[in-house]
């Protein structure tokens, strides 16, 4: 099994490490503070008992998978022998400048060297970097180890090769890619997901729906055919005669609506205060760490329902 490394051990670095470890490769975790990546470690034999009580470990062990971790002292012994290089460093241009070129100088010439980066576009931090064609954006969702999609953006110069290799190497760690053909400011995911956030401050903003109410549309309306289908699957089985009777069909109604939803909403105005206020009354601020932990078992449970059902029903 090819090895891989992990650069930046925070929240999404120990993601990627479960998930990689979890797929047989074995994992070499480096961060700039030592203590992070020793502090991964500890975390992350948490996260693996819970995926294990869930069958989430593919028969395997919490041990076994842990035992493929391995804690670096410097950025050179980490990469040594990496096929793969998952970069997870904060969110700031400079600091993934300087880390590409110091991954570049170091990994192995065939190496793929990824970028967790939530927003910045690859283009704007590996175009001094000797090695740019190997140099790729591979963003994911947290956790990664629960949820599978993971947007693949390579800058201009990034070869065919590179977006093959991470393509094939992240399905077969299980994980579902998403190829973009160039880069774009948001990528796929945050392009769809802020485009339902704007409507939903607009529609609490103008005093349209509750805050309540938007999230139930979503939770428990559109959200249970998109955990596991997406728009476009939807709207071909909504029509009797497929996506283009679709189209047809309803396109009108969504014609009238879309030039009312030209006006940007201020997401930190007035409808703040009311949104903020709705959460708080229904969650107190001390009370969203446990909630964050509900969430977590919660998406545990659904990822394991996912992939019984892919099993039992197909994909
Ligand atoms: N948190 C999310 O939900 C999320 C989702 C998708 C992508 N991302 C992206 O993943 C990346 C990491 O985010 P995070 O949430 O894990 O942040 P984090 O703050 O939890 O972790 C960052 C880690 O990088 C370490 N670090 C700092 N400077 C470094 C350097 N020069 N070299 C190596 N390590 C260094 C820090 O010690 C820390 O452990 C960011 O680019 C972020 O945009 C985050």
């Amino acid at each position: 099994m090819p090895k891989v490394a992990i650069v930046g051990s925070g929240f999404i670095g120990r993601g990627w490490a479960i998930s990689f470890a979890r797929a047989g490769h074995e994992v070499r975790m480096w961060d700039q503070t030592p203590a992070a990546a020793d502090g991964a470690r500890a975390y992350i034999a948490g996260v693996l008992a819970d995926l294990s009580a869930n069958d989430l470990l593919r028969g395997q062990t919490p041990d076994a998978v842990l035992a493929r971790l391995v804690v670096c002292a410097d950025l050179g012994e980490a990469l040594a022998d990496a096929a793969y290089v998952q970069e997870s460093a904060p969110e700031k241009r400079d600091v993934k400048r300087d880390l590409f070129a110091r991954m570049d100088a170091l990994a192995s010439a065939d190496a793929v060297i990824a970028s967790s980066t939530s927003a910045l576009l690859p283009s704007t931090f590996t175009d001094h970097v000797a090695g740019r064609q190997r140099c790729i954006v591979v963003h994911p969702i947290n956790p990664p180890y629960l949820v599978p999609a993971a947007e693949v953006v390579p800058a201009p110069w990034t070869s065919a090769e590179t977006v093959e290799k991470t393509r094939a190497f992240l399905i077969s760690a299980g994980h579902a890619p998403l190829v973009m053909k160039r880069e774009l400011d948001g990528f796929i995911m945050n392009r769809m997901q802020g485009a339902l956030l704007e409507e939903a401050f607009r529609l609490v903003a103008d005093g349209y729906a509750t805050v309540e109410d938007v999230d139930t549309g979503i939770r428990d309306g559109l959200a249970l055919r998109w955990s596991f289908m997406g728009p476009f699957e939807t709207i071909d089985l909504n029509a009797p005669g497929g996506v283009r009777d679709y189209a047809e069909r309803y396109e009108g109604i969504y014609s009238n609506i879309f030039p009312q939803m030209l006006r940007r909403v201020d997401w930190s105005g007035e409808v703040m205060d009311t949104i903020e206020a709705d959460r708080r009354k229904r969650l107190p601020a001390e009370g969203l760490v446990d909630r964050q932990v509900w969430r977590d078992r919660r998406l545990m449970a659904l990822a394991a329902h996912k992939r019984k059902s892919d099993e039992e029903f197909g994909k």
